[in-house]
């Protein structure tokens, strides 16, 4: 059977290639998601690939993934630094979740230091562009005994 994972990218991700792009890159949301389903059909997993701008639909997209999803990969964005709700719903979830930030958050603004996430995340990507979702699908394939 093919894994499936939960890629779930929170607010103002959907802006990405014009949204700051010295910070955040010139990829498009859309470009990374090509690449990363290019990628999952190479080491043999099936992606979910998801944006909301609202924190209440991406903890819904988590609890869906709950028996349905063998790992979730997600950038929460701005709501990494102020969620208790995803981390909560994030840590009702059986299989291993992947922290990602485009950015490198700790050599910004003191927020962005605190991650909500973290304490959940069985591995953080941060500061590698939009290479850092070829890199957490490959953590991915490694953690569920793929590649
Ligand atoms: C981000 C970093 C967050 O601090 C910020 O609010 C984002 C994107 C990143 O991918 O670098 O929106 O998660």
């Amino acid at each position: 059977m093919v894994p499936r994972i939960d890629i779930i990218n929170g607010p103002n991700l959907n802006l990405l290639g014009q949204r700051e792009p010295e910070i955040y890159g010139h990829e498009t949301l859309a470009g990374i998601e090509a690449t990363c389903r290019a990628l999952a059909e190479r080491i043999g997993l099936e992606l979910r690939f998801f944006q909301s701008n609202h924190e209440g639909a991406l903890v819904d997209r988590i609890q869906a993934a709950r028996g349905h999803a063998a790992g979730i990969v997600i950038n929460p964005a701005a709501y990494t630094h102020t969620s208790v709700a995803i981390l909560d719903a994030l840590s009702s979830f059986d299989g291993p979740v992947i922290e990602l930030h485009l950015s490198n958050v700790h050599r910004r603004e003191a927020f962005r230091h605190h991650s909500y996430v973290s304490s959940r995340a069985d591995a953080v990507i941060a500061g590698c562009g939009a290479q850092g979702y070829e890199l957490a699908l490959w953590r991915m394939a490694r953690l569920l005994g793929r590649a």
